[in-house]
């Protein structure tokens, strides 16, 4: 834990650093995302997603006015991998990427909830060409 801290203080001296972001401008709205082709994992995966996360993030990760989408290279797996997921669900994020507002700890989700999530949001990503 105490390493992700440095981690996560050391990137946001480096964005604040580096001034506006270059995706701060976007809107953080991907319209019209395709579902990935379901599985019965996937699909536990999407109803945890639907219970948990989409009241921001977005009928299958399109974003909302309170929370961004995840089909943008920002939550590709190479920036933020599947564990920045289960800190976020765990301990929340404060606004840094975009404009919605801080994320709160989301209450009562399970890390094989959270895993089930992960895996639907990745595949949302790659039916939607982020990798
Ligand atoms: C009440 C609204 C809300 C809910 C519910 C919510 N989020 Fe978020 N989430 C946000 C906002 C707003 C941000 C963007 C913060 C920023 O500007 O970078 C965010 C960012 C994130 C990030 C990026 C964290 C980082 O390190 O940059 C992840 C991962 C994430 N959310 C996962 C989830 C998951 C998984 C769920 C469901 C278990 C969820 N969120 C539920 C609002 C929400």
């Amino acid at each position: 834990m105490k390493a992700n801290k440095i981690t996560l203080a050391l990137l946001i001296a480096v964005f604040s650093m580096s001034g506006t972001p270059a995706w701060a401008g976007q809107k953080g709205i991907f319209d019209n995302p395709q579902e990935p082709k379901m599985t019965a994992p996937l699909n536990v995966g999407k109803l945890n997603y639907q219970a948990f996360c989409a009241s921001c993030h977005g009928k299958t990760g399109r974003g909302t006015d309170k929370g961004p989408t995840f089909i943008h290279r920002v939550y590709h797996p190479g920036h933020h991998a599947d564990g920045s997921f289960f800190i976020a669900a765990k301990k929340g994020t404060r606004a840094h990427h975009w404009k919605f507002g801080d994320m709160k700890p989301v209450k009562g989700v399970t890390d094989a909830q959270l895993s089930a999530i992960v895996a639907y949001v990745r595949a949302v990503q790659q039916a939607n060409g982020l990798f």
